[in-house]
């Protein structure tokens, strides 16, 4: 079977297996209740996601797709101490704001739910329950950080201290936001837990682990020789976990918010988020389909999709699917499409830099523009690598193509029936070579869309789509009807019969990507549905058949409106920039004895000159009120000679003389260095006089 499968190439693998399906689960990841979702959650799970499920939907598929939020989880818990509410009240408010937002944007869910329902809460408790019943978990006791006055277990993020690389303060327990580097609570110097304030101290704590050791070798089979298909960064990143092993994984933790685990002896211990979270797709079909849920999840005849962003990979593709496998009855996932990163003009999105563009804050600058929206995102979707979205580009690409392509053309081509036919559709009489290309050009349509939509290959299927469009608008602007018709009005028909079913088609094709200017178009044409099987069809529309008034389908994106976005990240940077900046770790302690030794004092600048061929360096002339000397500084960046002439500064007197630059230099002047390594000069706040001492 093996040898057959790597023979295929996997395109066709997976067309071929199409057919083996009666109906398709989607999932798209269960956004964290713990801000607003942004373009980047956008471009990697939901349009894509959606993408494909209206896809399915027009081949009347049977198809389901499951949403919700993902409602538990240790930084809710952070967010909401912060903000002096409980967690119950952070949820509540974003899981609203997340889910109108992808209404909004026409996210077509067949159900929203949320891991604090009662049905989950019950589900996500009974398949513990189960696996652990089987003996599916390990038991193992390690010692954790405690925090003695609140008699709670700290969570990695509850504790902060030093970072022992950088020395910063303030690092987290699972990592130093100064320098990067990933931590465990117990390499902090000086811990210290951010609940009450005190040192925490070592404690015995029981946690139940997955033992994916004892996963690990039906899971290589299962993705490495039977799912070569899968997106390669998805493959890659699962062979690396495999090749290097895998290892239990702890399935409760120590925290007040979550779903108890159900056994005795766990009291203040619940499932750990990641454990419950997937759980959530299960439950919310359930709240949907409280009787006939099985058959998403369970029927050998059911295809699983997940669609999720790169960071959840190994959850998706090793943990969940271990879980599942353990306990027994359900399906394993057919694929799991997984986005790269999207960044916003060249920089990682941020939700605390508040580095992105809300989509609620979108719509209220945007007010109509959904479309745009998920058009560029696809457009740039981070399908194979990390990928940025810049406002210019999506002003370019809204101009450019939807405005000057596709809204042009189908606007002529409805503007024009109007003028010469009464909003009828024309009849189609001779055709000439070119009209009979044109047809052509757009019957393949189907197939090459299909192939890459199958594949998950979006971006280029809404290319397809668009170079559909680019045909029609080249068609018109070719055979310009406007002229023809002062001679020839039933050339003008034929020409107008074509755009108009060419529009048809673009109506059906766009429908997944751009479903409200498809809604649009559909009103326009007064078409009553589509149907995904009618595309690459030449009489969508019949002869006579009415059309409406056209209606713009986009509208130009004006410089001040992209202005306006720039003006706002530059602000959003700046404050970023003002907030990180940290001075330096202060050096270890020194005796008074070594402060003592040192001869600091104020002299007044007689003279200062550039060193030649050195361009840091500028010499000075002191008088340290005992004679001139000379002191060299590398302060040439920041001063010019004159500047400081006459100016008392501060300086080292008793350091060994030094050569710079064939100058012999006695001394240093002392000058205030931020992080940006600017110099600048410390002069006493009243005139003294030369060689004053510095005490
Ligand atoms: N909340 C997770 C995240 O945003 C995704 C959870 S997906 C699920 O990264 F599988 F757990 F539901
Ligand atoms: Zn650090």
């Amino acid at each position: 079977m093996l040898s057959l499968y790597e023979n295929v190439k996997s395109d066709n693998l997976r067309d071929r297996m199409e057919n083996k399906f009666k109906r398709t689960t989607v999932t798209s990841a269960l956004p964290y209740a713990n801000g607003p979702v942004h373009i980047g959650h956008m471009a990697g799970v939901y349009i894509p996601a959606d993408i494909y499920v209206r896809y399915l939907r027009l081949k009347k598929e049977e198809v389901l797709f499951i949403g919700g939020s993902d409602e538990h989880g240790v930084p809710i818990t952070i967010r909401a101490k912060k903000e002096g509410l409980t967690p119950q009240d952070i949820v509540d408010r974003y899981h609203n704001l997340i889910k109108d937002s992808f209404q909004e944007f026409g996210i077509s869910f067949d159900v929203y739910g949320r891991t604090t329902s009662d049905t989950h809460h019950q589900m996500a408790s009974d398949f513990f329950k189960t696996l652990y019943d089987k003996g599916e978990f390990v038991e193992q006791t390690s010692e954790q950080y405690y925090d003695e006055k609140a008699e709670t277990f700290l969570a990695d993020r509850y504790i902060t201290g030093e970072c022992p690389h950088c020395h910063a303060e303030g690092a987290y327990g699972d990592q130093c936001e100064k320098c990067g580097t990933s931590l465990n609570p117990t390499d902090l110097i000086k811990p210290v837990s951010t609940i009450t304030g005190s040192k925490p101290v070592m404690r015995e704590t029981k946690h139940w682990y997955l033992p994916l050791d004892k996963h690990e070798e039906w899971l290589s089979k299962w993705i490495l020789e039977d799912h070569k298909e899968w997106r390669p960064n998805v493959y890659g990143q699962c062979k690396s976990w495999l090749d290097m092993g895998l290892h239990p994984r702890a399935v409760s933790r120590d925290l007040n918010w979550g779903i108890p685990v159900p056994v005795e002896g766990a009291e203040g211990k619940v499932l750990y988020v990641w454990f419950d979270a997937p759980i959530g797709y299960i439950s919310n079909t359930k709240e949907l389909l409280p009787n006939d849920w099985e058959k998403w999840w369970k029927d050998k005849d059911t295809r699983l999709i997940h669609f999720i962003g790169k960071d959840n990979i190994v959850f998706h593709c090793i943990v969940f699917p271990a879980m599942l496998k353990a306990e027994g009855s359900y399906i394993l996932p057919d694929n799991v499409p997984s986005n790269e990163f999207l960044n916003l003009e060249g920089d990682k999105i941020s939700t605390s830099k508040n580095w992105a563009v809300w989509l609620h804050e979108y719509l209220k600058d945007f007010p109509g523009k959904q479309d745009v929206l998920r058009y560029v995102l696809t457009a740039n979707a981070p399908e194979t690598k990390d990928n940025d979205f810049t406002w210019k580009d999506f002003q370019a690409r809204n101009n450019n193509e939807l405005v000057a392509v596709y809204g042009n053309f189908v606007n002529r081509a409805l503007v024009l029936t109007h003028k010469y036919f009464e909003g009828k559709v024309p009849s189609r009489l001779t055709l000439t070579e070119y009209d009979k290309e044109i047809i052509e050009s757009f019957r393949e349509i189907k197939a090459r869309v299909e192939k890459l939509l199958n594949n998950f290959k979006f971006r280029e299927a809404q290319k397809e789509a668009m170079n559909l469009a680019r045909i029609g608008n080249k068609y018109l602007a070719d055979t310009e009807p406007w002229k023809v018709a002062k001679t020839d009005l039933e050339r003008v028909g034929t020409i107008l019969n074509i755009s108009l079913q060419l529009v048809a088609n673009l109506a059906i094709a766009f429908e997944p990507f751009l479903p409200f200017s498809s809604a649009k178009l559909r009103e326009m044409l007064n078409m009553e549905s589509f149907d995904w099987n009618d595309l690459g069809k030449l009489d969508l529309l019949t002869n006579d058949h009415q059309i409406n008034k056209a209606q713009l389908l986009f509208q130009k994106i004006e410089d001040d409106e992209i202005q306006i976005q720039l003006d706002r990240l530059a602000r959003i940077k700046q404050e970023n920039e003002e907030q990180n900046y940290r001075a330096q770790p202060i050096k270890k302690d020194i005796v008074f004895d070594d402060f003592t030794k040192m001869d600091l004092r104020v002299g007044t600048v007689l003279a200062c000159k550039k060193v030649p061929k050195a361009d840091k360096l500028l010499e000075f002339k002191i008088d340290d009120g005992l004679e001139t000397r000379t002191i060299v500084s590398g302060v040439a960046k920041f001063y010019q000679p004159e500047e400081l002439i006459g100016k008392q500064l501060c300086f080292i007197a008793n350091l060994p003389p030094r050569k710079l630059r064939g100058v012999v230099s006695e001394g240093m002047i002392l000058f205030a260095e931020n992080n940006d390594g600017e110099l600048v000069s410390i002069i006493p706040a009243k005139e003294v006089k030369p060689g004053s001492q510095i005490n």
